[in-house]
């Protein structure tokens, strides 16, 4: 559920005017819904209540520092990739100490940040990684807690590029040589076994491939409580979310609507699958959403530059691109396009729905049907939350867009549109080339 909705026939989040927000603050923008996050958050809390568990909001699905305030203040540890989300988190309020330090290539400065500001686990993806973490702690004096990465070689069933539990991915450690790696990591001094950690892929629809990774490691989970005394058994991330009829979704009637069966992963369904599993260990389970806690929070809003009619086709040409919006073009991610201001009687138009940027691949749809929009007129691009702003690049230079935050009815600007002189302000031509 999310709190997307037209109001009479214009577009709102929550009690605000999608068209004022354009108004105000321009497009390409994305607008994010505080009520929608927070639903989700508790909606994923209470599926789980059986466990005692952490929920870490994977900030590479939206890092813009008041979203990471909004899941401090609602009790939210964090999972993060790089230095750079450690200090985000940092900035916008959140501890250290509540935050998991994940990724495959942790530079030393990484590893003495996080170090030094006292992560709860450092999730290692491999023995060099152990050796390393155990180096730098040694200098600083300190020891580091750590959860290895099991890879348990399981098919999410999802799109290729965001699989990430099979052998041949270049994620965490395969879980027959998993035992050998904690056993080498009880050896090196400055390293505290705290826990051990997965995550199979993103965007799951079906409960069924948790249920089986979950499984499959249960015996070494075990294993690991009677040998090292681990605290925690992160569960990683990956719930998916409605990207089709991602409007509609919003209300009950839809969900009444779907066929059983074809409905779709609800925390309630992942809580009750599994914690009959996870909670006999008796360990902190931690849980890393991305995805599911902001995906259908945020919309990209965007405007209508031009509608083009060519040979048996019609563009509809956006000031949004894919460098505001990577996930179709990297993907083939659907994105459900509404109109700001929805008119019934408006016949219906089928067009590409494309972007500025000089390449074919700009495109968010194709042969899509819309109603019919002209140019200078609104719409947005639904569920666009989670791994919207945060891919977002400067591609083209564009400007990387503008974030808008909405609570009720007020709303905030949270990230201003970048300028021409913020985009180039790291640049410079050499005197050489001056002369
Ligand atoms: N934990 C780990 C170790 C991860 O690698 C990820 C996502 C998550 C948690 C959060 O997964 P989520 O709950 O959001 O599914 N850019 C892609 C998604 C990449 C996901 C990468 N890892 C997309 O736009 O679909």
């Amino acid at each position: 559920m999310h709190h997307f909705h037209y109001v009479g026939n214009q577009l709102h989040a929550e009690g605000v005017d999608l068209a004022a927000v354009a108004r105000l603050h321009g497009t390409p923008t994305y607008v994010y819904s505080a009520q929608t996050i927070a639903d989700n958050y508790r909606r994923l809390a209470a599926s789980l209540a059986g466990l005692d568990v952490r929920i870490c909001f994977a900030c590479k699905a939206n890092s813009n520092l008041a979203v990471l305030r909004h899941f401090a203040n609602l009790g939210a540890a964090f999972d993060l990739v790089s230095g750079g989300e450690l200090r985000r988190v940092l900035a916008a309020g959140g501890r250290a100490e509540d935050s998991v330090f994940a990724g495959v290539g942790k530079t030393d400065a990484e590893i003495r940040l996080a170090l030094g500001a006292g992560v709860y686990g450092f999730h290692v993806e491999s023995e060099p990684e152990l050796e390393r973490i155990n180096h730098l702690a040694g200098q600083l004096g300190k020891k580091a807690p750590i959860a290895i990465r099991i890879n348990p070689d399981v098919d999410a069933k999802t799109h290729a590029k965001i699989t990430t539990g099979k052998s041949e991915n270049k994620f965490g450690i395969p879980l027959k040589y998993a035992a050998a790696a904690y056993a080498a990591a009880a050896k090196l001094p400055h390293i505290e076994i705290r826990g051990v950690q997965m995550h199979i892929g993103s965007q799951l629809t079906k409960v069924g491939p948790f249920v089986e990774a979950v499984e499959k490691v249960l015996p070494f989970v075990a294993e690991l409580q009677r040998t090292y005394g681990i605290r925690y058994f992160s569960v990683g991330g990956g719930i998916g979310i409605v990207y089709q009829d991602a409007l509609a979704s919003g209300q009950q009637a839809w969900w009444d609507a779907q066929p059983e069966g074809e409905r779709p992963l609800t925390p309630e369904a992942y809580g009750a699958a599994l914690t009959p599993l996870l909670a006999p260990l008796g360990l902190k389970i931690l849980l890393e959403p991305g995805r599911f806690l902001v995906g259908n929070a945020g919309v990209l809003l965007t405007r209508v530059e031009y509608v083009k009619r060519g040979h048996g086709k019609t563009f509809v040409i956006l000031d949004a691109a894919m460098n505001d919006l990577a996930r179709p073009a990297m993907y083939d991610a659907y994105h459900e396009f509404v109109p700001v201001v929805r008119e019934t009687e408006r016949p219906a138009l089928k067009a590409d729905l494309v972007g500025p940027v000089c390449e074919s691949g700009d495109c968010f749809a194709k042969d899509r049907m819309i109603q019919e929009i002209g140019e200078g007129e609104l719409g947005v691009f639904m569920s666009a939350g989670a791994y919207g702003h945060t891919m977002a690049s400067r591609y083209n230079t564009r400007a990387l867009p503008a974030e808008v935050f909405v609570s009720g009815t007020r709303f905030e600007v949270v990230n201003v549109r970048e300028t021409f002189e913020t985009m180039i302000a790291g640049e410079k031509i050499p005197g050489f080339l001056k002369a």
